[in-house]
């Protein structure tokens, strides 16, 4: 039997990026490392929480001790996750794209002739739909990334997207943000306004110390 804070709690953490594919050789994407995600995983983990990893395509190995699930586009996720719903405590970390191609081509698209134009389409937002649908005692843990305006904007994401806490993730210089080993967050939740940085695996536990041992 596991003990800590989050002893007997499932928690489901997201993790990585999307791929949206136009054909089956071509892909849109980010550059997403899944490291903070992970990162939170193993925190959550090491809390004592039943941890559920849903990510994307990424090049470090799940960590043991946790229940691994690979998903590779925005509306697989969905799917994932509305399945994992009624955990106690759901963390957005993954990045998810917000577009991906209204259709996908079954066979390569030609190079000859004129450049295709790709006709997009909006992706379900996760998130919004936990905070719609949110169960009784459930945490909502989310993440923002902007390039300006970062605390405000994640301040209105919190809000808009009914989580209880967003971690707004600074990309402000080369230690943190994508594929960084090191991070700059800060923690927003109802009067709580927290920055931490260094390791993304120290400052994951920060962040979940912060919410759960308090
Ligand atoms: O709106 P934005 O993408 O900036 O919000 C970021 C947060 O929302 C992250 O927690 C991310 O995992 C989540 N998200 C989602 N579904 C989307 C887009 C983002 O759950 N389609």
């Amino acid at each position: 039997r596991s003990v800590g804070p989050l002893a007997g709690k499932k928690v489901v953490v997201t993790a990585g990026p999307t791929r949206e594919f136009i054909d089956p050789v071509r892909y849109i994407s980010n550059p997403s490392s899944g490291k903070m995600g992970i990162a939170m995983a193993e925190a959550a983990r090491d809390l004592g929480g039943e941890v559920t990893l849903v990510h994307g395509p990424i090049q470090i190995p799940a960590p043991n001790k946790m229940n691994a699930i690979q998903i590779t586009s925005t509306d697989d996720l969905f799917k994932e996750v509305q399945k994992q719903s009624s955990a106690d405590i759901i963390i957005m970390a993954a990045a998810v794209a917000d577009f991906t191609p209204e259709t996908h081509a079954t066979s390569k698209i030609k190079k000859n002739g004129k450049a295709p134009s790709l006709k997009l389409r909006r992706t379900p937002d996760i998130l919004s739909w936990l905070g719609e649908h949110k169960k009784k005692g459930q945490t909502l843990i989310g993440f923002a990334m902007e390039t300006e305006k970062l605390i405000e904007h994640a301040g209105e994401k919190r809000t808009r997207k009914k989580a209880d806490w967003i971690i707004a993730n600074s990309i402000a210089d080369d230690k943190s943000g994508f594929g960084t080993d090191t991070n700059t967050v800060t923690l927003l939740g109802d009067a709580v306004q927290e920055t931490y940085s260094g390791p993304k695996k120290v400052v994951a536990r920060k962040v979940l110390d912060r919410i759960f041992s308090s």
